[in-house]
C-alpha cells in the first residue's frame, strides 16, 4: 500500500479471521514500533508479543473493552516503565500513543487489521506475560486479518469536521 492509503484505510478492526500473521510481517511491525521517534529518545517500552490462544484468551479478561484480543492473530503489550513523576508519566503515554499509530499503519500496509485496548487488570496481564513489577502493561495493540471486509480508504469519517480541527494562523 502507499502511505497515505494505509494511513486513509487504518481503522480498529476487532473481528478477525483464523489466518496468521507471516512471522516476517509481525517482525516489521515490532521493527515499526522500535524504530518511532520518542522524548530524549528514552524509548519507554518494550513490546511483548502473544500468539498462542491460551494466552490471548486470558489477556482479553484484562479489561472489558480488550475482549477482541481472544481471537487475535497476535496481540502486542506495550510495556512501560511505572513512574509518580507526571513529567515522565505524560512523556511515556506521548512516546506510546507514537509508537502504537506507527505499528498500526505499518500493519494496514499490508492489510492487517489493528486495534488498542486498555489494560485495567494488571496483575492477570502480569501474572500472563510475566513483565516486572517496576512496570506496568499500557496498551494491547491486537493485530489480525479483518473478517468484516478488507482495509480500504475510508471514505465516512466519523471525525470532526476538518475547518472544526485546523486553525490556520492563529485560533
Ligand atoms: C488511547 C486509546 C485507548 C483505546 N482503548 C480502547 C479499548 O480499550 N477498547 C477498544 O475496543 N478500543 C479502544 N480504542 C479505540 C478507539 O475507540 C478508536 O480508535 C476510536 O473510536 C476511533 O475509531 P477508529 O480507530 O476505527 O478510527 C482506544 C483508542 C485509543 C487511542
Amino acid at each position: 500500500m502507499e502511505t497515505w492509503d494505509a494511513i486513509t484505510s487504518r481503522r480498529n478492526v476487532r473481528s478477525y479471521t483464523t489466518d496468521p500473521i507471516p512471522e516476517s510481517e509481525l517482525s516489521r511491525i515490532l521493527e515499526a514500533g522500535r524504530r518511532t521517534p520518542s522524548a530524549m529518545n528514552r524509548q519507554p517500552w518494550d513490546f511483548i508479543v502473544t500468539t498462542n490462544p491460551q494466552q490471548l484468551t486470558e489477556l482479553a479478561k484484562c479489561w472489558q473493552g480488550a475482549r477482541h484480543v481472544a481471537s487475535s492473530a497476535a496481540t502486542i503489550t506495550l510495556v512501560t516503565p511505572i513512574t509518580d513523576n507526571p513529567r515522565d508519566a505524560g512523556m511515556n503515554a506521548y512516546d506510546l500513543g507514537q509508537a502504537s499509530i506507527t505499528m498500526m499503519i505499518a500493519a494496514a500496509d499490508t492489510g492487517i487489521g489493528s486495534a488498542h485496548a486498555a489494560v485495567q487488570d494488571q496483575q492477570l496481564a502480569r501474572s500472563v506475560l510475566g513483565f516486572p513489577e517496576d512496570r506496568y502493561a499500557a496498551y494491547f495493540i491486537a493485530l489480525g486479518y479483518p473478517a468484516d471486509r478488507p482495509l480500504a480508504p475510508i471514505k465516512q469519517l466519523t471525525r470532526r469536521p476538518f475547518e472544526d480541527v485546523v486553525h490556520h494562523g492563529r485560533w
